[in-house]
């Protein structure tokens, strides 16, 4: 292996260049490679100035997380940066792509910083459920205003070059676009000028009102919910504020370990690394993706309208179809407005907002204006009829090589796909709601669905920067599947004692943003009503079937949009508790001979998760998910689970699953015909293994 760093000595500067592809990430090679050529740069009398950059795409990326884990391997990092600081000879950075994390931290212990302009910086730790432990709680409130440092490091975003310069984070914004020029041009000014080396430790932290900063801390710790890392990293920098650098610096070393020894930090990794994995699928290494520009929406109602949004983000051209024209008006409407928001909010810029209204984006009452597209997506009424009618129309007006793909929710790829001539071409594409805003994309392969489509959806999904979880084809797919088993067992709990109310307070107490309840009313009641009155000739006379929301539906209560569904929602958007809605539950109870009891929180989350488990491991064992961590991904990313439990199944091993089996046998006794242990489940238990072993 080549050394990851390596020093050139040329006209009185030590040019330091960090070469580990793909990100420069600071494993155990580069941190020592560093301390290394600095301490030597720094020992050399004909050195005068030093110079560290990246090699290839990026600045340094952050520690290697790769390592996380593992024993440690000295150096370490903040004794790396530590001696980096103090060297006599000044030091800069120069500084490209993204500058985060342990990068960034680097920066700050160089003594000058200068970026190329397109470079960002961030410290993402958070993400990852640590704090920037390298220095970087101590540092950063050594230039920047303490709002700023608090917002970067709780928050985890990045900032841009134009802003850090503002903020004293860098010293310059370089012209062009070669980041090793840009740092040797600074060095050679500060040798000519005969600058010095300059300590960011040696700063006073920048000063804040206590009663403001206890506010913030407050503001953090609500958001936090649950996640420990925002609330150490405050703690964190309330030590850069109030104790002397050194002392500063073993504060942040505490808090840092006890966030890394947490099982938050190990879910986190999961989650990082796990919406990387999930794109490594089959298909993608038999596929290449087609080419996709011009993109055709069917329906314009919640979904398509999102749908159309996100591809117009995503670059695309889009023409959307309605059923008439006031529907396509109003679908028109709607996707304008979202993309206005999306100016309002930083993410769009005025000009390719006015470009997409002037001519990427049109409606239309008629498919054959469908004939040039590349793929076009249906988002149509949830019924099979309708849908094979749009797909057998679509086969006779798109162009070959044209993709096809369906937004359903529930239902059957392959019947869909049967209406055409060309099912190799037929796929799922299904999002979520809101379209343009959620990050989850199903892409449901079907029998026929051929590679090169697979690889399409996955291109399309990081186009609009959302993460693909490919599907099997079943009765919900992954996510919706899984949603109704545990949505069952949440009833159940309701039916055994618990009321809606217990249920929505023990989920979000669990890290839940919001309650399935609570999630129900702002979807509105009707969508899963008319699905179950689908479904109910279907329905196995042995299901224990709650009726509850059946009532409240029939009595016109859908949720927030008609003011009352299981709460009742003031104009204010607040929510209360609705005794009629108890009133309806107790009277099934007593219809159904229940005589309710005191249900913990503690129980109601084992059944939660006790069922989501149980249909996780079935999706997995039956090939509709391809691993463990493309359910937790699947239920991160679209459904809320806290991403610091790293999804049910990363959860479960924490748990053991042992204890999850124990459950769903002790809930059967209950209702033995919905708590039957998924054989994946039962096989991981009897041969002692976790879901994790099987991700690999
Ligand atoms: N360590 C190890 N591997 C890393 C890594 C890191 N810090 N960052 C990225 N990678 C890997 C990814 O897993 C991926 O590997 P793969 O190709 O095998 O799947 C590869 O590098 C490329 O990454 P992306 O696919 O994410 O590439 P993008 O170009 O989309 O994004 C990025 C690049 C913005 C740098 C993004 O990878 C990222 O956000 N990385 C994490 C940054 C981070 O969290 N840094 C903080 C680390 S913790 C720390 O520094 C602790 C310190 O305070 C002590
Ligand atoms: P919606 O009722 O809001 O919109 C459907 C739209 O399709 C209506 O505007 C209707 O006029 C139009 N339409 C119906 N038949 C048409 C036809 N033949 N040609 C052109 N337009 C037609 O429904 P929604 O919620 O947008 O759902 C659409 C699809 O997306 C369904 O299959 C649903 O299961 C699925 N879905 C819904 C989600 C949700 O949360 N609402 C989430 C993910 C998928």
């Amino acid at each position: 292996m080549t050394d990851p760093v390596r020093m050139t000595v040329e006209n009185g500067l030590a040019i330091i260049e960090i070469d580990n592809p793909p990100v420069n990430a600071l494993s155990q090679a580069v941190r020592q490679g560093l301390v290394e050529t600095v301490l030597a740069a720094d020992a050399d009398e004909a050195v005068k100035a030093i110079v560290i950059y990246g090699a290839g795409r990026t600045f340094i990326a952050g520690a290697d997380i790769r390592e996380f884990g593992k024993p440690p391997m000295p150096p370490s990092l903040p004794d790396v940066i530590n001696q980096i600081e103090l060297v006599s000879t000044p030091t800069v950075a120069a500084l490209h792509g993204t500058a985060l994390g342990g990068g960034l931290e680097t920066a700050l212990g160089a003594h000058y910083r200068v970026a190329l302009a397109s470079a960002r910086f961030g410290l993402p730790e958070v993400n990852l459920g640590i704090l920037p432990g390298a220095g970087g709680t101590q540092r950063l409130p050594r230039i920047v205003p303490i709002a700023k440092a608090v917002q970067m490091i709780t928050g985890g975003g990045m900032i841009g070059a134009k802003e850090a310069l503002e903020l004293g984070l860098i010293d310059e914004i370089a012209q062009g676009d070669d980041v090793r020029a840009a740092g040797i041009a600074m060095a050679e000014r500060l040798v000519a000028e005969g600058a010095k080396a300059r300590p960011t430790s040696a700063r006073e932290a920048s000063a804040i009102d206590a009663e403001d900063f206890a506010k913030m801390q407050a503001a953090v710790a609500k958001k936090a919910r649950g996640l420990k890392a925002p609330v150490n990293c405050m703690k964190a920098i309330e030590a850069a504020m109030t104790l002397p650098f050194d002392e500063g610096m073993t504060r942040e070393r505490e808090l840092f370990m006890e966030l890394y020894n947490d099982p938050q930090r190990a879910a986190m990794v999961h989650a990082f690394f796990g919406e990387r994995e999930v794109a490594k699928v089959p298909e993608i290494k038999t596929g290449a993706p087609r080419d996709i520009q011009q993109v055709g929406v069917i329906g314009g109602g919640t979904m398509g309208a999102g749908i159309a949004t996100s591809a117009l983000l995503a670059g695309l051209d889009v023409t959307l179809a309605e059923r008439d024209q006031e529907a396509a008006d109003k679908a028109a409407a709607t996707v304008t407005g979202h993309l206005s928001g999306a100016v309002k909010r930083g993410k769009l810029a005025q000009a390719k907002f006015d470009a997409i209204v002037g001519g990427k984006f049109r409606t239309t009452t008629d498919y054959a204006d469908f004939a040039q597209a590349d793929l076009v997506i249906e988002a149509v009424f949830e019924s099979m009829e309708v849908k094979q009618d749009v797909f057998g129309k679509l086969d006779k007006i798109c162009k070959p090589g044209a993709i096809l793909a369906s937004n359903t929710s529930y239902l059957d790829i392959n019947d869909i796909a049967a209406m055409t001539n060309r099912p190799e071409d037929v796929i799922g594409l299904h999002f979520f709601s809101p379209a343009h805003v959620m990050r989850l994309l199903e892409v449901v392969v079907a029998d026929k669905t051929s590679a090169d489509v697979v690889a399409s959806g996955f291109a399309l999904a990081k186009r609009m920067k959302k993460i693909a979880v490919r599907a099997g084809v079943c009765d919900g797919f992954i996510g919706n599947r899984i949603l109704n088993a545990y949505a069952k067992a949440v009833n159940g709990a309701v039916l055994a004692g618990a009321s809606p109310y217990d249920v929505d307070r023990a989920m979000e107490e669990f890290g839940l943003a919001m309650g399935l309840f609570r999630v129900a009313d702002l979807a509105g009641l009707d969508i899963g009503w008319a699905s179950r009155k689908r479904r109910a000739p279907d329905r196995d006379p042995r299901e224990q079937y709650a009726e509850f929301a059946d009532r409240i539906c029939e009595k016109g209560r859908f949720g927030r949009k008609t003011g009352r569904g299981f709460y009742i929602h003031g104009d204010d958007r607040s929510e209360a508790p609705d005794p009629e809605v108890l009133e309806i539950i107790e009277a099934e109870r007593s219809g159904k001979g229940i005589t309710p009891r005191e249900i913990s929180d503690g129980e109601i989350i084992d059944r939660y998760m006790a069922a989501m488990v149980n249909e996780s491991a079935r999706v997995v064992g039956e090939g509709i998910a391809l691993r463990p961590l493309d359910v937790d991904m699947t239920l991160l990313n679209g459904y809320g689970f806290p991403r610091w439990r790293g999804g049910p199944l990363h959860y479960a091993d924490t748990v053991g699953l042992e204890k999850i089996l124990n459950d769903i046998k002790a809930f059967q006794k209950e209702d033995d015909f919905f708590w039957q242990p998924a054989p994946l489940l039962e096989q991981l238990v009897a041969e002692g293994k976790t879901f994790a072993s099987l991700n690999r």
